[in-house]
């Protein structure tokens, strides 16, 4: 594609003010079941027409005026920076509460009027909460666009999202693809919406965990429904060598009522130089990030790693996603 001036590639679709006809525009994103195979073509699409922008002129003024409020009650790197980013790369502005004890949250402010205060000042909120459902309360309330950042072990669409445009790019097709999720599956709310995302293929999947740390069955039986062939370990031995994809979690102590139920699953699983031997050498490596002694430094070199990579295809997605519930995609 030839871009000639800056927005070119918008020019057909660029109206003077939003448009309102576009499929997403003023929708919320709460959940990956909003999504079908058409939408994630188009979301990678403009994700990928991002990326291009990004690293012709790195800024462009597609959003210029508008404000995102990041409203996060759990702590975030990725998330609320890469939204951040997304927003400014597009010409927007961001109102941070990164850090609601210094909101009138520490007042005893409900999460409704809270949306609803911030809504005054903004045109789209992205939240992040430790309770499952909080998006769809806030979306609820608000009257503009809510972007579900992480609801506790619920759903994080828009990292599932990203996850899965890290395939495509890294393995270029998804179909036939193995993928093995790997860690803390019962509270890894990135594996629950990732699973689901990826039941709209044609995928094998792998999930190895401790036992008390097993993909829920309610996904599970969500997926069989839709005849995705699925089967669970407590070890990466047997699973790995078959691999295409890696999704390695790290376990979640903030989810444990019993620190010492943690202590005993904690670095249940380290992937070192040693144990990749056996994987394939065009597989993938992913992770959500953090990881805390999940996967090797070591292996941070090894061309395989795309946690890094992923992380980056994460801005691109979340611009996309602005642009779309914004009109201007
Ligand atoms: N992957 C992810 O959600 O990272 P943060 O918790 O840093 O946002």
């Amino acid at each position: 594609m030839i871009l000639s001036d800056r927005n070119s590639m918008f020019s057909p679709h660029l109206p003077l003010g939003d448009q309102q006809s576009a499929p997403w525009y003023g929708k919320d994103i709460i959940s990956v079941k909003q999504f079908t195979k058409e939408d994630l073509e188009y979301v990678f699409e403009v994700a990928h027409e991002m990326r291009v922008m990004v690293e012709r002129i790195g800024t462009f003024d597609l959003l210029k005026g508008k404000i995102l409020a990041n409203l996060f009650y759990e702590p975030s790197t990725r998330t609320a920076s890469s939204f951040t980013a997304a927003m400014e790369r597009l010409g927007g502005s961001v109102i941070p509460i990164n850090e609601v004890k210094y909101s009138s949250v520490a007042k005893g402010e409900s999460l409704p009027d809270t949306v609803r205060s911030l809504e005054c000042y903004s045109d789209v909120i992205v939240l992040r909460h430790p309770e499952v459902g909080a998006s769809e309360l806030a979306a609820k309330y608000a009257s503009k666009p809510i972007i579900n950042g992480g609801d506790g072990v619920g759903e994080h669409p828009t990292q599932a999202l990203l996850d899965l445009f890290t395939i495509f790019e890294e393995q270029e097709e998804v179909n036939g693809l193995t993928v093995t999720m790997l860690g803390d599956l019962k509270n890894g709310r990135t594996v629950h919406s990732l699973s689901r995302l990826l039941s709209l293929y044609e995928v094998r999947l792998n999930y190895v965990s401790p036992d008390i740390l097993r993909m829920p069955p309610e996904i599970v039986g969500e997926l069989d429904e839709k005849g995705i062939p699925q089967r669970e370990f407590t070890s990466l031995e047997e699973p790995l060598p078959d691999t295409d994809v890696l999704y390695a979690t790290r376990v979640q102590k903030e989810r444990f009522e019993d620190p010492d139920e943690y202590e005993k699953v904690k670095g249940s699983y380290i992937i070192s130089p040693q144990t990749m031997r056996v994987a394939k050498e065009d597989m993938t490596l992913m992770h959500p990030l953090p990881r805390v002694g999940e996967i090797s430094m070591e292996l941070d070199d090894d061309p395989r790693a795309a946690y890094f990579r992923q992380m980056e295809y994460g801005m691109y997605v979340r611009m996309a996603l602005l642009a779309m519930v914004l009109g201007k995609a």
